[in-house]
């Protein structure tokens, strides 16, 4: 064996075994101060912004990840300049039709989770189309966070379990947590393990309030423009190095 190989395999056997998320989750932040840094409009960012989501998406698929949730638009944004609102939901439309073959071809299987009641018509048949035409794909499940609002989605969750009650389909005593995230956009997938937010901030934001219950944070000071497979697996070795211990105690207490 050269000494070349040797040390390859050395380096190999000391790298941690990585850890896969079932579940993760992105707050894709940072475009407008990318953009700022170089002197160019916040839209910049926004338009590099989706070319990281192409490279994110590519990751999951080589690395094994199951379930994608990422933000790319809050019910809070709705705040922004008009101008800066209808760049991001040009965006949209433009990922949903030009990433969409795609997409089918790469397996991946997308829903758009958020209030669809606050988009245009045309925006919501696009939704629609793109969620038909991948549905029976069984690779990645991509959820893509639009119009979302935590706090918004379990107020909508409430509103369909009282409902159900009202309607005299289910009694108040059988609801457990279970009724709850079934009631949530995310029904049927599995909470996030490992959630991420790029630009430095260190808050949730309104992010999946409910199914981060037991989520690990990462936070990464990367603006999301700049987020690439060297970030992804620095933030993956850290992941694979944390015992989560779900309110109990150590595996292997000393
Ligand atoms: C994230 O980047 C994208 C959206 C919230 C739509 P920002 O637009 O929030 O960028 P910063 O945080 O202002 O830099
Ligand atoms: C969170 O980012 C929402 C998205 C990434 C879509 P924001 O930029 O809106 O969050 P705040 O305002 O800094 O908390
Ligand atoms: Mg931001």
């Amino acid at each position: 064996m050269s000494s070349d190989s040797a040390i390859t395999s050395a380096a190999a056997a000391s790298r941690p075994i990585l850890r896969i998320p079932v579940h993760l989750g992105v707050i894709m932040d940072g475009n407008g101060r990318w953009a700022r840094a170089r002197g160019k409009p916040r839209t910049e960012g926004h338009l590099a912004g989706v070319k990281s989501l192409r490279r994110l998406v590519e990751l999951c698929i080589n690395y094994g990840v199951a379930n994608l949730t990422v933000f790319s638009f809050s019910s809070e944004n709705w705040s922004r300049p008009r101008d800066e609102i209808n760049f991001i939901f040009g965006l949209l439309r433009r990922f949903v039709a030009s990433d969409l073959e795609k997409l089918y071809r790469n397996n991946v299987r997308v829903r758009i989770i958020g209030d669809r009641d606050g988009l245009d018509g045309s925006l919501r048949r696009l939704i629609d189309d793109v969620e038909m035409k991948t549905d029976a794909n069984t690779g990645l499940n991509l959820l893509v966070a639009f119009n979302y609002g935590a706090k918004a989605e379990i107020a909508m969750a409430v509103r369909r379990i009282a409902e159900a009650v009202k309607a005299g389909d289910l009694d108040p005593a059988d609801i457990t947590e279970a009724t709850i995230s079934r009631s949530l956009y995310t029904y049927g997938v599995p909470d996030p393990d490992l959630i991420i937010r790029t630009s430095g901030e260190q808050r949730v934001s309104n992010f999946l309030l409910w199914q981060a219950a037991y989520a690990e944070f990462a936070f990464v000071h990367e603006y999301w423009p700049d987020f690439d497979e060297s970030t992804f697996r620095r933030v993956l070795e850290d992941f694979s190095s944390r015992e989560r211990r779900f309110g109990g105690i150590e595996a292997n207490p000393t």
